[in-house]
């Protein structure tokens, strides 16, 4: 019985900015996740908001989608056993000042907005989200 999932991973801009992407990929490969689909991709201020819709309300909603569209990323299907959970553990707090030791966000994110990495919080919403990106 395996719980094989695959979860949506995005390098944000701030990362592929400092040249981290081969280095953030190779924690998720040691991490024992395979990388089944990845691209590099300039998305739109209007497709960041259609990505992160679900925090519209939030404060922060209008400076995040211009971040998100402010350069290039790299999008990515991570799969692994229980991949949703195994990646939010490896990337770390939002807030990079209080993730883990050893965590992406805490290795690699500058601040609370350019904290390096995105990933899927719940099946519904990975499947939601690799959609968005791979199967348009
Ligand atoms: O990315 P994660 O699921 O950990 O956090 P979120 O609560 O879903 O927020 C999405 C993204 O919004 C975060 O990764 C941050 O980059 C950004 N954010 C922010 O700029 N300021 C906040 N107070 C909270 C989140
Ligand atoms: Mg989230």
């Amino acid at each position: 019985m395996s719980n094989t999932e695959q979860t949506l991973s995005i390098i944000k801009p701030d990362a592929v900015e400092r040249n981290l992407q081969d280095e953030i990929k190779k924690n998720f490969v040691e991490n024992g996740f395979n990388i089944k689909d990845e691209k590099k991709i300039h998305i739109s201020k209007n497709e960041a908001e259609e990505f992160y819709k679900v925090h519209q309300s939030k404060p922060f909603y209008p400076e995040l989608c211009s971040y998100l569209s402010s350069g290039p990323i790299i999008v990515m299907i991570l799969e692994r056993q229980n991949a949703i959970l195994e990646n939010r553990k490896l990337m770390g707090a939002t807030d990079p000042a209080k993730a883990d030791e050893g965590t992406l966000r805490k290795k690699y994110g500058i601040s609370i907005d350019k904290n390096s990495v995105h990933g899927s919080d719940s099946l519904d919403n990975a499947k939601k989200e690799i959609d968005f990106f791979f199967n348009s």
